[in-house]
């Protein structure tokens, strides 16, 4: 018995694990198949057929098994890697209905100086996805952290309304049109701080106090009407009592902003969740999923991935844990209908953030991912998928809906 299929339970999918070394070996993907049809491939020797690239997606992916029920299924995007390596590009094709810029789109990447923009990465990632047909998410306006070297040097009270504006103005306005969603605040809730209404003590904060929230969304909205408008943040997933209280902080600030007709669309939970610690997924994140939906607020799963820092080294005792995690968590996030997108934070484990921070104290690469360093699936990807497949049905959800 499993909690998750296996790969026998889909004969298709045996077959997508064991052509990845077909992709591999294969020298297709030129720059000019990039952005175009993958062209004729042949799979793993076990199964030699001739397919087109509309044909692999016949096979059962991620975006494929949302697409069934009305999920937007996808992924954080490296784009250095999407640059660099066709296999991985072609994997974000099959795999994502949308993506987002792990980094191309956060303020410190795109600002090297005050008067300066790079948008090289943004654009490459927007025009690979446009496409590909894939939707894109933007990823963030407003954070405390990956702010650039010399803003604390540069940012007064008395330019930083300004500088705050002008940001989304102008990169907010390069995209208008062409993304999905904005997380227009991320992170921007930590009881710690000890500040009223829990906000945290961030660098915009200092500059320009609470108010600063409000007018990030309303000048997102004023640039870009079409993106769905989210806030995002972490540690709101489990029973744990800080997750409890943090949910409880988050919902305050979003109702606010609802009463005060701060324009706000969706809610975003990020689901960086952890392996074999007693972090438990239920009741709490279902009243919350609840509520956020009850005040007509769209949600995603945003983030998703489940590191494995906590677990034993055993490749395949680690690779059951995780993808035991994955359907637990999910099974929850899931089932409430009002989730309409659920991404994780990278496809493989070749490319994850988790190896450089919250590492294993072993060093051993995580896994953490539903694509492994070879790009083969998972258990956790035939977690996902499951998950997936046995969710409700729902209405899709497009970014017209808000327009
Ligand atoms: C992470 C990236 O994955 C890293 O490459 C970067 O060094 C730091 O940020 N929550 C978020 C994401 O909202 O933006 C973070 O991404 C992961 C946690």
């Amino acid at each position: 018995m499993h909690l998750f299929p296996s790969p026998n339970d889909y004969p298709d999918l045996k077959r997508l694990q064991d052509r990845r070394s077909f992709i591999t070996g294969a020298a297709v993907a030129t720059s000019a198949a990039m952005f175009g049809l993958a062209g004729c491939r042949h799979m793993g020797s076990a199964a030699p057929v001739s397919v087109r690239s509309g044909a692999l997606a016949s096979l059962q992916t991620l975006a494929a098994a949302g697409r069934q029920r009305g999920l937007l299924v996808g992924s954080a995007v490296d784009v250095k890697a999407l640059r660099a390596s066709p296999e991985y590009a072609q994997l974000i094709r099959e795999q994502c209905a949308i993506v987002v810029g792990e980094n191309a789109m956060k303020f410190g990447p795109m600002r090297p100086a005050p008067d300066t923009y790079f948008f090289d990465d943004a654009d490459y990632l927007v025009d690979f996805a446009g496409h590909a047909g894939i939707q894109v998410r933007g990823h963030n306006f407003v954070w405390h952290r990956q702010l650039p070297y010399w803003f604390d040097g540069y940012a007064t009270k008395a330019n930083a309304e300004r500088l705050l504006v002008e940001h989304i103005e102008r990169v907010g306005g390069r995209y208008r049109g062409r993304i999905q969603s904005w997380d227009v605040c991320n992170e921007v809730i930590h009881l710690p701080d000890g500040k009223a209404n829990g906000l945290r003590d961030a660098p915009w904060y200092r500059l320009l106090g609470p108010g600063y929230i409000d007018l990030a969304y309303r000048t997102a909205r004023r640039v870009d009407p079409h993106a769905m408008l989210c806030y995002n943040d972490y540690d709101i997933e489990s029973e744990a009592p800080a997750h409890a209280a943090k949910r409880t902080a988050v919902l305050a600030m979003v109702r606010g902003m609802k009463q005060r007709g701060v324009p706000i669309d969706a809610m975003g939970i990020q689901g960086h969740i952890s392996a074999g610690l007693s972090n438990k997924y239920g009741a709490g994140l279902t009243v919350f999923l609840n509520e956020v939906k009850a005040i007509d607020l769209k949600l995603f799963i945003s983030e998703m991935d489940v590191n494995d820092r906590a677990l034993p080294p055993a490749n395949d005792a680690r690779d059951r844990e995780v993808a035991t995690r994955y359907k637990q968590f999910l099974d929850v996030g899931l089932a409430n209908e009002g989730v309409f997108a659920l991404l994780t934070w990278g496809l493989t484990d070749r490319y994850t953030w988790l190896n450089g921070e919250d590492s294993r104290e072993d060093h051993l690469p995580e896994r953490c991912l539903p694509f492994d360093a070879e790009l083969k699936p998972t258990a956790s990807f035939f977690a996902e998928l499951d998950a997936i497949m046995q969710a409700p049905m729902r209405k899709v959800v497009s970014n017209k809906d808000r327009a």
